[in-house]
């Protein structure tokens, strides 16, 4: 299996396995280690020590007596001549001891030397310590058996053992922990995202503290938050827009029914069909506006900046939108301190400006004057400002008017075809330039709209 967490707690296990093996190992040798050190020092310092009896008062009863002194302990005792002929022993003489004798060095330094360290294999440890006083030359060999230093060690290795079997059990115990006490937070936050992804935002996590683990469980529940707002949005946009299109469509069918009637007068018909072709205009544009939109929201749509010239482009936009304002008695007024240059996207922007001014024109009364103020704005910016003496918007409307299909008074809205989509339009667009858009209103004075880009 591939869970994270068997993964993190073996890495773990491994690591504190290795360290722990290296541990044991190290201080299984230095225990053996020091325990033979110890043992030749002990077998070497009885031989310095009878070679300083020897040398004190060197006679037969002083042999027979270390020889005799020997037998009861655990070590043996061989006196040899400097030709290496035995004197006196505490035990019968081995081959092996014979050996060692044979081969043993003449010359010594005056601590003795270890002349079999073989514990593993051989039956005995020995030393040798040279004696010399008065003529009177020889050597005192001290044999000790090697099984009680092996049945020392092999216990000690037996003990080792345990412990490391035991340290075994405990890691693998924490293994089996850690990786319980990974996986269950995650577990759990696994379980929460498959139930937000049924639909179901409530999900409940642990609190986790402030870790990774914490941080994670924190985003998915802002997750299931942010998911259900869109949720909501999204069927309370959808329910906005079957309405939407369900007045101007009662208004078609109601109208194609009249008109279908042979009885009413040509004139009648017509009227009626006008109604019919106004209303079919309405859906277009608010189909139009609808996919506009979605384009945005997909980011399928780009924005192709340039480097504009204000007059010239100002002034045909304007040109284009001012028989509009003459037919409605509307004065339109455009202002270009010093004509400048800036960056952005044609189509875009004019878009933009004529989303605005149709809303001017709307909600504003004949007689009425509405500029637009143009001036740069950093490098390469644009300052758009659009001033106009219409209805204005109440203050508690204000931060609304830029949601999709928010209309002020639907009514009065509805008279000129408005669907409440254009200013949620123009807002994307602008912060698609990277901009901003502010909006300032006052009842019965009219509207000041505020585009930095
Ligand atoms: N210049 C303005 N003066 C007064 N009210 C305005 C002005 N601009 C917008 N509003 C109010 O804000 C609402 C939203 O404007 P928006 O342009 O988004 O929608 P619309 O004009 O109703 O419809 P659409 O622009 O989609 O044809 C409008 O319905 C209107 O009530
Ligand atoms: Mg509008």
């Amino acid at each position: 299996m591939n869970k994270i967490s068997i993964k993190l707690a073996a890495y773990f296990t491994i690591a504190v396995f290795i360290m722990e093996g290296l541990l044991m190992l190290y201080l299984h040798d230095n225990i053996i280690d020091v325990r033979i050190q110890e043992e030749f020092q002990s077998i070497l310092s009885r031989g310095n020590s009878h070679r300083d009896v020897l040398e004190d008062r060197y006679s037969t009863t002083t042999l027979h007596h270390i020889a005799l002194m020997e037998s009861k302990t655990e070590t043996e005792v061989v006196i040899t001549d400097k030709n290496h002929h035995v004197i006196i022993s505490s035990k019968k003489l081995t081959k092996g001891m014979r050996e060692l004798i044979d081969e043993s060095p003449r010359s010594l330094p005056r601590g003795g030397r270890v002349i079999e360290s073989n514990w593993k294999d051989m039956n005995y440890l020995a030393t040798v310590t040279a004696f010399e006083k008065d003529g009177n030359e020889g050597y005192v060999f001290m044999f000790k058996s090697a099984s009680p230093l092996r049945n020392l060690i092999s216990k000690l290795n037996g003990h080792f053992l345990l412990a490391g079997i035991m340290s075994l059990i405990i890691l693998a115990g924490i293994h089996f922990l850690l990786s319980k006490m990974l996986t269950r937070p995650l577990i759990r936050m696994k379980r929460a995202t498959e139930e937000l992804s049924k639909g179901n935002f409530e999900v409940k996590l642990p609190h986790l503290g402030k870790d990774e683990l914490g941080e994670l469980a924190t985003s998915i529940k802002t997750l299931a938050n942010d998911l259900e707002t869109i949720q909501h949005d999204r069927s309370e946009f959808l329910a906005t827009i079957s309405h939407e299109l369900r007045t101007p469509l009662t208004y078609v069918l109601g109208y194609t029914n009249v008109s279908l009637r042979d009885e009413i007068p040509e004139s009648e018909r017509k009227e009626y069909l006008t109604i019919i072709q106004e209303e079919s205009k309405t859906i277009v544009t608010l189909i139009d506006n609808l996919f506009e939109l979605a384009k945005i929201d997909e980011n399928n749509f780009s924005i192709h900046q340039e480097e504009i010239q204000s007059l010239p482009y100002f002034h045909k936009i304007i040109k284009k939108i001012t028989p509009a304002f003459k037919s409605r008695e509307m004065d339109l007024i455009l202002s270009v301190k010093d004509p400048f240059s800036f960056h952005a996207d044609p189509i875009r922007l004019e878009q933009i400006i004529m989303n605005l001014l149709d809303n001017s024109l709307k909600y504003s009364k004949p007689g009425s004057t509405t500029t637009v103020i143009v001036r740069p704005h950093g490098t390469g910016g644009l300052g758009l400002t659009i001033n106009d003496q219409g209805i204005g918007i109440p203050a508690d409307e204000l931060p609304k008017v830029f949601n999709r299909l928010h209309r002020v008074e639907k009514s009065r809205s509805r008279e000129f075809g408005g669907s409440g989509l254009g200013l949620s339009i123009v807002k994307e667009l602008v912060e698609a330039h990277g901009g901003n858009i502010s909006i300032e209103s006052e009842p019965e004075k009219g509207t000041s709209i505020n585009i930095i880009m």
